[in-house]
């Protein structure tokens, strides 16, 4: 048996880098592809920015590009004029399993820049400070503050929510999270990108499905990203529009071009077809036509780069 090399866990980072790629060891590749898939996500949110708010979903393997897809769109969009006013929040969840409430929580923190480690005093002056350029009156923000602090997981310092029902607290937080989404629609269109949505916490997915069986009137567009789950598969509302893209594994020529951006860098000649036995080993090809008929219902992804980042 070889050896395997053993790491210590010290603790956290600061702040989570992606967990695969090549980008770590400074190899990068342009988009390959998904050029129809970049423009039906473009084109949701033009009608959410036109008052007909979307969903759209990028549903797909692990290493598939869902990732890279949203970081795409994102940073295309940037440079768009119609696109300029609109507000971005940013949510992972966390292959740890989120807490109740964490994936709403993800979203907040994006909205506000409230960090990771943030404690209550910090996290409280900076939603403070948005709710006040939301234009909620002092009195409001004052009211709904404790309930954004225990979304936030930074419990409930003046314990005023210590007699409330949990099912009545449920209602209110998702009052308050109405509140400031509403509020913002109010200013601009908003995006709000969730990725990993299978491993989002079962209220915050009830809080999502609240907010738009409401908003479906608004300049609101959510992204999700999901690994193929049954559970997440009728995730929805039967009021916005729907749009779920499943992303196939790249073609084979698509793998072709991939591998040859990548390594163009420091190899001119690829040694003994090695990009041809890359593709063959990870891409799925050969692998797929060896699996029983039931198992290769799901295409093997061609995300040979993707593992080597685990
Ligand atoms: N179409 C593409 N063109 C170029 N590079 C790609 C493409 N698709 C994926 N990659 C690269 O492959 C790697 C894995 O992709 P990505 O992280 O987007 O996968 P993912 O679907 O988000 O996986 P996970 O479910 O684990 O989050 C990344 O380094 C990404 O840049
Ligand atoms: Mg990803």
């Amino acid at each position: 048996m070889g050896s395997v090399l053993v790491h210590r866990l010290r603790g956290p980072l600061e702040t989570p880098r992606a967990a695969r790629g090549l980008d770590a060891l400074g190899l990068d590749a342009p988009l390959i592809g998904r050029d129809a898939e970049l423009a039906r996500v473009i084109g949701s949110l033009d009608r959410a920015c036109g008052g007909a708010a979307q969903l759209a979903r990028l549903v797909g393997e692990a290493g598939i590009g869902k990732t890279r897809l949203v970081n795409e769109f994102v940073a295309r969009i940037r440079d768009e004029d119609p696109f300029a006013g609109v507000a971005i929040r940013h949510a992972v969840c966390s292959p740890l399993g989120e807490q109740s409430y964490g994936t709403l929580a993800a979203v907040l923190r994006s909205a506000y820049g409230i960090a990771q480690k943030a404690d209550a005093a910090e996290a409280e002056a900076k939603v403070a400070e948005a709710l006040a350029e939301l234009g909620l009156p002092a009195e409001e923000a004052d009211r709904l503050m404790p309930l954004y602090l225990h979304v936030l997981g930074l419990g409930d310092p003046n314990a005023v929510l210590k007699h409330v029902e949990p099912e009545q607290l449920r209602r209110q937080i998702f009052f308050a999270i109405r509140t400031v989404f509403e509020r913002r629609l109010a200013l601009s269109p908003l995006l709000i990108i969730v990725e990993d949505l299978h491993w989002a916490d079962a209220v915050s997915l009830e809080a999502l499905r609240f907010l738009m069986d409401r908003l479906e009137r608004t300049r609101l567009m959510l992204l999700f990203t999901h690994r193929p789950m049954l559970e997440l598969d009728q995730f929805g509302s039967g009021r916005i529009s729907h749009t779920t893209l499943r992303l196939p594994p790249l073609s084979d020529t698509d793998g072709q071009r991939l591998l040859a951006a990548y390594f163009s860098h420091g190899w001119c000649e690829p040694p003994g077809r090695l990009f041809n036995r890359i593709l063959e080993r990870e891409g799925g090809i050969r692998f797929s036509s060896r699996r029983s008929s039931a198992a290769s219902s799901k295409p093997a992804p061609c995300n040979a780069m993707a593992r080597c980042g685990e």
